[in-house]
C-alpha cells in the first residue's frame, strides 16, 4: 500500500495540478479526489484517462486505500476530518506552496497540523514541501528554506515548478504536462517521491 497525500491546508496552492501532474509520472491505482469541490474529479473528466477514482463522504472511506497498492489523494484547500485521516494514512505527504507571505503563514499553521497528528499516533508525520507557482526569474528561496528549516514536521524538496503557462494549458485538457522541461521537473519530483 502507497498513499501519497498532497496537502495544505490553504486553498489555490496547486495542489490539484500536482496531482493531476504527478499522475501522469506515477500512474496510481487509484485517485483519491478529498476535495468536496471536486477539482481534480472535473479535471480527469475532461480527459480519456479512466484512472479509478473515489469521493470519500467520511473519513472511514479512506480505508479502501488499504487494498490498492497505490494511491494519491487531492486534499481539499482547508483542514477537515478527511484531510486529517488522508496525512494519517500516507506514506508520503506533498506539500505546495509559494514563498508568498500568506502562504508562508499557511504552512506554519499546518505544521501545527502534523505535530499534533505526530503526537496522536505516536510516529513523526512529515511533509515535503514543493516550491510551486513562483515566477521563472526568481531562482534564491533562501527565505523559504529558512522559514521550512524551523518547521518541525517539514521538509523542503530541492526541487521548484515555476509558474508556467503550460501547466493550465494542459489541465484544461485533463492531463498533466507531456513534455519539456515543466514535464521533466514532474519526472523528477515522482522520483524524487519514490525515494521517500
Ligand atoms: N506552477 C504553476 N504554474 C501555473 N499555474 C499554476 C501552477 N500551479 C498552479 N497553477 C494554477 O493555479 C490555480 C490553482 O491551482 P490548483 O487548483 O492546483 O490549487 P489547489 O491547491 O488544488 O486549490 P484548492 O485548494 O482550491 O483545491 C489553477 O488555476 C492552476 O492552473
Ligand atoms: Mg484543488
Amino acid at each position: 500500500m502507497r498513499v501519497i497525500a498532497v496537502a495544505n491546508q490553504k486553498g489555490g496552492t496547486g495542489k490539484s495540478t500536482t496531482t493531476l501532474n504527478l499522475i501522469h509520472h506515477l500512474s496510481p491505482a487509484l485517485l483519491v479526489d478529498a476535495d468536496v469541490h471536486q477539482g481534480i474529479s472535473k479535471l480527469i473528466q475532461l480527459s480519456d484517462n479512466d484512472i479509478r477514482i473515489i469521493r470519500p463522504a467520511s473519513p472511514s472511506d479512506l480505508s479502501i486505500l488499504n487494498n490498492v497498492p497505490s494511491s494519491i489523494i487531492d486534499c481539499g484547500g482547508f483542514d477537515s476530518d478527511i484531510t486529517r485521516k488522508a496525512l494519517e494514512l500516507a506514506n508520503t505527504i506533498i506539500t505546495p506552496s509559494s514563498d508568498d507571505p500568506l502562504d508562508q503563514f499557511a504552512l506554519i499553521d499546518f505544521n501545527d497540523v502534523l505535530e499534533f497528528l505526530s503526537e496522536k499516533n505516536k510516529r513523526k508525520i512529515v511533509a515535503h514541501v514543493l516550491i510551486n507557482r513562483v515566477h521563472h526569474s526568481r531562482n534564491n528561496f533562501n527565505e523559504m528554506k529558512e522559514l521550512v528549516e524551523g518547521l518541525s514536521h517539514m521538509k523542503l524538496l530541492p526541487i521548484v515548478i515555476h509558474a508556467s503557462a503550460q501547466i493550465p494549458k494542459s489541465a484544461f485538457k485533463g492531463e498533466g504536462v507531456k513534455s519539456g522541461s515543466v514535464a521533466a521537473k514532474y519526472s523528477k519530483l515522482a522520483k524524487i517521491i519514490n525515494t521517500l
